[in-house]
């Protein structure tokens, strides 16, 4: 039975109150020594957050009514590790996705993460940058690499070879991902459709074909450009409009082509992301400068987390990620 009374219970409950809700900012101070030992896990990393972002899972998840800390983002550095962490040391700077739905989020001061989802951030990336780029990055190449098996960049598409990829939507934070993660795969033509975000997908300069999505047949300037066909398609988008563009556009015979949506397919399971193991590979791309985040805005501590979440819920944000710095918090 729970024992209420004892220092460790008392802390943790300290902790889940390091949190944000999107309708009231309840956040407490807790000196790191009073931080329970059982946190973080075996596997698990504590972090000491400095900068976090929004994403639009955030404010869907609230909308379906849970309250949590919602960020799954988080930048800083090492506080603790696990019993079975080797790779990780107090100091070591980090970002790292934290599991959805889990407590101890990364509105905070202090966030959990999977060490098989943390990696270091190095040098000449700043933590307000790193913080917008696990959950992206790791969605567009679990889309890429796990879903539709395209070669991986350390084994790409070899020179010379034909490899089609449509993404919808480049212009957003995950199809950007794709989009950089399909050029460093060599796939080729890469198309994409985008609208506002052109400007944005042009300055990338590594799409071949850009479609815009406000004029007219978006399916017939695919076909034009095109010259055959496409097999390999990302849909971060995934509305009306993207899936009957999608399905004009390729085979349906039902076995060539590979489709994947942002809502995962039937009997796929997302956890755990066996193929992040890969993740510290981020490192090195950004490290190399063969990988660069989204572009980002830092709207201020955590007290502007409920302005970011309500902007990303309006479809207000177009070609940026909104960022948060911790110390920017008021009375932090
Ligand atoms: N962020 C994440 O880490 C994450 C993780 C898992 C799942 N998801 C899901 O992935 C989807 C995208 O998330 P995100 O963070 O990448 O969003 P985002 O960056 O906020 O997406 C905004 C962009 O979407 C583009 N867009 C909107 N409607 C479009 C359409 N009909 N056709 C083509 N482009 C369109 C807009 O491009 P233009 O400016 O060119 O109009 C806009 O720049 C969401 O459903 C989200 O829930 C996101």
């Amino acid at each position: 039975m729970r024992n209420y009374s004892s220092p460790e219970v008392q802390a943790a409950e300290n902790f889940e109150k390091l949190i944000f809700r999107t309708s009231s900012l309840t956040l407490q101070r807790m000196p790191p020594g009073l931080l329970p030992s059982r946190i973080p896990k075996d596997d698990e990393v504590l972090i000491k957050v400095i900068a976090t972002d929004s994403n639009p899972k955030d404010w869907k998840t609230a909308n379906a009514g849970e309250w949590m800390n919602q960020s799954d983002d988080s930048s800083g550095t090492i506080h603790s590790t696990g019993s079975a962490v080797a790779k990780f040391h107090a100091g070591d700077r980090v970002a790292a996705l934290h599991r959805m739905w889990d407590a101890h989020g990364a509105h905070a001061e202090f966030a959990v993460a999977p060490a098989s989802t943390t990696f270091r951030l190095p040098p000449n990336i700043s933590f307000e940058e790193g913080a917008t780029i696990p959950l992206c990055a790791m969605t567009a190449a679990l889309a890429l690499y796990q879903h539709l098996k395209i070669p991986p960049p350390w084994n790409p598409v070899p020179k010379g070879t034909r490899f089609p990829v449509l993404v919808y939507g480049e212009a957003s934070a995950v199809g950007a991902f794709a989009l950089k993660f399909a050029n460093l795969s060599n796939c080729n033509p890469i198309i994409n459709i985008a609208g506002d975000g052109i400007p944005f997908v042009e300055s990338l300069n590594v799409a071949d074909i850009i479609v815009d999505y406000r004029c007219g047949s978006v399916v017939g300037q695919i076909k034009a450009a095109l010259k055959g066909q496409v097999l390999h398609v990302f849909d971060p988008i995934s509305n009306k409009d993207s899936w009957e563009h999608i399905l004009a556009v390729v085979p349906l015979d039902g076995h060539r082509a590979h489709i994947n949506s942002i809502n995962a397919p039937r009997g796929v399971s997302l956890w755990p992301p066996e193929e992040l193991r890969e993740v510290r590979y981020v490192t090195l791309l950004l490290e190399e400068g063969k990988l660069t985040a989204h572009p980002f805005e830092v709207l201020g501590g955590l007290e502007a987390v409920e302005r970011g979440t309500t902007l990303l819920s309006e479809k207000a944000v177009s070609s940026k990620e909104l960022a948060y710095r911790i110390s920017d918090t008021p009375g932090i």
